[in-house]
């Protein structure tokens, strides 16, 4: 296929569920000619809390689904699949272009901080890979990062209690005492390492005040998203009027009540399709 027919393609979004639709919003701000096929593995989700032979293997299976499909690139958009699975997927998926959300997230929390102080919040499994860490380390070697699993917030984003008192004391619980330290050792940046956590922002800031840079892994990515199909002369031309398809491996249903808050709008059972792949340990 030439680089011209390819441009018509849709550019793959996976997720391990429905938060990746956080990403997705912010690639349709960035690239509003593009047309896109997001696939949550909502039958496996959650990721966060799976060993990384797991994360791996679910990975390959759920994005075998997306090259199927016929995709020009692809934006792995779960922080636990982008830490633990990057390397295979790149392996696997060879010659598509395959971008995660751990880079690009590291790179901006590298710029933005003043201190080299820096937190990362993300699911155990992210944490406990320590993707993040290694990254800032390597970009700023001046850095000092502190990364703390924080995956009640999945569930509250899901349940919809991103505000209010349950969401206050869980973010109290987590984050507190990580920013209630003597001033020279403050950070003055939190990464969100999770698809989830942007819908809980404004909790977050609340306990830990708003003078601290959030670091949100979207927009870093979509930026990198568009420099890599300027670069291979990808980008849609816009002959082709852009579209979105959602897939998943679970009840569309469920999908379509949660989606609404993670995408910003909502989405009609009609745009979603039920597919599943074959899971072998
Ligand atoms: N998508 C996951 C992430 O960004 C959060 C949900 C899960 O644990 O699967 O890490």
């Amino acid at each position: 296929m030439s680089s011209h027919e390819k441009q018509h393609l849709p550019i793959g979004v996976f997720d391990s569920g429905v938060g990746g639709l956080t990403v997705l919003r912010v690639l349709q701000k960035y690239l509003p000619n593009e047309s896109f096929v997001y696939l949550g593995d909502t039958a496996r989700l959650p990721y966060g809390t799976k060993s990384e032979q797991t994360v791996i293997h679910y990975s390959l299976g759920a994005t075998e689904i997306l090259r199927n499909f016929g995709i020009k690139l692809l934006v792995v958009a779960c922080s636990t699949a982008s830490s633990i699975a990057l390397i295979a997927l790149r392996e696997t998926l060879k010659p598509l272009p395959v971008i995660g959300v751990l880079e690009p997230g590291a790179r901006a929390a590298c710029e933005l901080s003043r201190n080299g102080k820096i937190v990362v919040i993300a699911t155990e499994t992210t944490v406990h890979a320590g993707g993040y860490q290694r990254l800032i380390q390597q970009i700023r070697p001046d850095a000092t990062v502190i990364a703390k699993g924080c995956s009640l917030f999945v569930p509250l984003a899901e349940e919809g209690w991103v505000e209010g008192p349950i969401a206050e004391a869980i973010a109290t619980a987590y984050l507190q005492q990580l920013f209630s330290v003597e001033s020279e050792s403050l950070p003055d940046c939190l990464v969100l390492g999770c698809t989830h956590f942007p819908l809980l922002e404004k909790t977050i800031k609340k306990v830990i005040g708003d003078q601290i840079t959030i670091v949100d892994s979207a927009v870093a990515t979509a930026k990198i998203v568009k420099d890599t199909l300027e670069e291979q002369s990808l980008l849609n031309g816009k002959i082709v009027p852009s579209m979105t398809r959602f897939l998943v491996t679970d009840s569309p249903q469920r999908f379509v009540n949660t989606a609404i808050q993670f995408l910003g709008r909502p989405v009609s059972i009609d745009e979603v399709e039920l597919v599943d792949y074959n899971f072998k340990l």
